[in-house]
């Protein structure tokens, strides 16, 4: 969900609107704002895509000078009007946007309900807004209080009261908020762009902080009432980086900022004579790095299958056992997390609930934390012992695709971090890997000339219900992210397996024309793969393979297409191989009409359980 919030001189109905759209990707079912106007605290909200609110808005206009707003991405509550933020209360007199879940809102709203409060939504939310209009004493400060108090889950808020329209109050507990410092006005937002537009100076509330914005000024308090003082953040991307440049999607251009996200990512972090990796931002030291005994990778959707890539990078490059899980498994497995675990959470957004649950549990367990993470200053960057920021810049689609690449540079650069401490691999190793890595950018940019053909291929995917991706090794990894990547997008049922597993059940599914999708670009296991890309060949599929240049054409005796790839390291393919399936995906979505930056069902970011 996304939130936004205006107290100052201008009108604020376009500002709220122009706000929410630059959040719509973290939610779009339905969309909101309260606004103060002459006849008091007025909303206006409706079900479906922001357009739908600025239609309604244009033939009845909210005119007032402070206002909150909300996009929704529905958790308690099917989308729908009268589920959609803000919501009120009986007495209509309050007002509240809310990201988040209320753990206790049943609880709560029982209690509510026997004192004759009577609701109209099936949302947590809705629970807010009474529970602060029951605390409500004459001062909405310490009713917020009040109200936070007796509160469990994750939330942040946005609360206006028509009794003292002179304020508006926000509150963070485990979803994110910033407040935007103006002149003569101030802002709230879920999220930096949202406010970028009209300041650059911002506040990052922490856990358990409020603000009261006034027109003149911001009071930061925690919840218990006492004053916080804090430095100002002055936010210095431009916001046209955050904006499509061009591209029909901002999927597409993310894929085309790929080699500039290998760059950044890269910059400053390998030494000038390139015979090693220094990552002097990290503040463990070599005697801790000696003493990990194990790693756990733990992260969600494509970032966990980026996790996947670094566990056979560490365990290759510095020889220590790797474990990679999935976050919502990891926290309730009770893994065995010791102090010399190294549990490494990856995560774009650096705001996604599960993970950050994982962070915490390993931190409970006395295990150093390292975040991968493309958000500085997100709560994972700043709860975890070390940060390893992915330069990929702001990701607005929801499928992942430069942040994913950028994060298995990261994993490279982490790799032979550890390495060049631990001793485990020879200068000249090194120094091949890291001509490599050097060369990717450019490979990347070769790739992508060649999109037409994967145009064509994925137009002639997209007639079919489903199909296969296999490999082996980190070719596996690759082809779980290419499925997920096409299965996001598409809606095409798509499976990834280990190409050597197809035998033990899967082949049953292959029949005559199903698409498999095969990546052999592991040298030591180019003839295995094609045995398995035989198996299915005599089965009837359709087989295109993404190949290394050289290999294509012992390859193309064997399969229907074949796409290759610049030549570089076994171990670093996966920065290559992944470039094609994102493209298949997206012109397989596309050729199918469907909405490619914000697929049906999808969050960009996930900030609940
Ligand atoms: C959501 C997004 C995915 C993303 C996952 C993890 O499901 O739709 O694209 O991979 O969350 O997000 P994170 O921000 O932690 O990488």
């Amino acid at each position: 969900c996304g939130i936004v919030g205006y107290i100052g001189h201008r009108g604020c109905q376009d500002i709220l609107v122009e706000g929410l759209k630059k959040l719509e990707y973290r939610g779009y079912d339905s969309a909101g704002i309260a606004v103060f106007t002459e006849s008091g605290l007025e909303i206006k909200k409706s079900k479906g895509r922001l357009a739908i609110l600025e239609d309604k808005l244009k033939g009845e206009p909210l005119t007032g000078s402070v206002g909150i707003g909300h996009t929704r991405w529905a958790t308690h509550g099917k989308p729908s009007d009268v589920n959609s933020h803000p919501h009120t209360d009986n007495s209509a007199k309050f007002s509240v946007v809310h990201n988040g879940i209320i753990e206790n809102y049943l609880d709560l709203k029982a209690e509510l309900t026997a004192k004759g409060h009577v609701f109209l939504s099936e949302t947590d939310t809705e629970v807010i807004s009474h529970l602060v209009a029951d605390e409500y004493k004459g001062n909405i400060v310490e009713a917020v209080q009040q109200a936070v108090k007796r509160m469990r889950g994750a939330f942040a808020l946005g609360v206006l009261t028509e009794y003292e329209p002179e304020k508006l109050v926000a509150v963070r507990f485990a979803s994110p908020l910033v407040i935007g410092v103006g002149e003569g006005e101030n802002f709230i937002g879920s999220d930096i762009p949202a406010i970028l537009e009209h300041t650059r100076n911002v506040y990052i509330l922490d856990d358990g902080e409020m603000a009261i914005l006034t027109r003149e000024g911001v009071e930061l308090l925690s919840i218990d009432g006492k004053h916080i003082s804090k430095e100002i953040f002055h936010v210095d991307w431009d916001l046209v980086t955050a904006e499509k440049a061009g591209f029909d999607h901002f999927m597409l251009k993310e894929i085309h900022e790929q080699p500039k996200a290998y760059r950044d990512t890269m910059l400053g972090r390998i030494a000038d004579d390139g015979l090693s990796v220094n990552l002097k931002e990290l503040s463990m030291l070599d005697d801790y790095i000696r003493s990990i005994s194990k790693v756990h990778i733990v992260a969600c959707g494509t970032a966990y299958h980026a996790g996947l890539v670094g566990k056979s990078v560490i365990e290759s490059l510095a020889r220590i056992p790797v474990e990679t899980d999935v976050a919502s498994e990891y926290r309730y497995r009770s893994p065995i997390i010791t102090p010399d675990t190294l549990v490494i959470v990856v995560s774009q957004s650096g705001e996604t609930a599960d993970t950050l649950a994982a962070l915490r549990e390993a931190r409970r367990n006395g295990a150093k934390v390292l975040a991968i993470t493309n958000v500085v200053g997100s709560s994972v960057a700043r709860e975890a012992d070390d940060v390893l920021v992915t330069w990929a810049g702001p990701e607005i689609a929801v499928a992942s695709t430069k942040a994913y690449s950028s994060q298995l540079i990261a994993f490279y650069l982490l790799g032979l971090n550890l390495a060049r401490v631990l001793g485990t691999q020879e200068q000249q190793t090194v120094k091949e890997l890291i001509a490599a890595l050097h060369q990717l950018p450019e490979q990347v940019e070769s790739i992508l000339t060649q999109s037409a053909v994967l145009k064509q291929v994925a137009e002639s995917m997209a007639n079919h219900r489903s199909l296969f991706f296999i490999g082996r090794g980190v070719d596996y990894a690759v082809a779980q992210e290419g499925s997920l990547k096409l299965k996001e997008i598409s809606y095409i049922h798509s499976e990834a397996y280990a190409a050597g597993e197809l035998k033990h059940g899967t082949l049953a599914l292959i029949e005559d024309g199903v698409p498999v999708i095969a990546l052999v670009t592991q040298e030591g296991l180019y003839e295995k793969t094609l045995s398995n890309i035989k198996e299915v060949k005599a089965r009837g599929a359709h087989v295109l393979a993404v190949t290394n240049a050289g290999f294509e054409h012992e390859v193309a005796q064997s399969v229907d297409e074949v796409f290759s790839i610049p030549k570089t390291l076994p171990l670093l393919t996966p920065a290559l191989s992944v470039v094609p399936l994102q493209l298949l995906s997206y012109y397989a979505s596309l050729a199918l009409g469907h909405d490619v930056d914000k697929p049906r069902n999808l969050a960009k970011s996930v900030t609940v359980e």
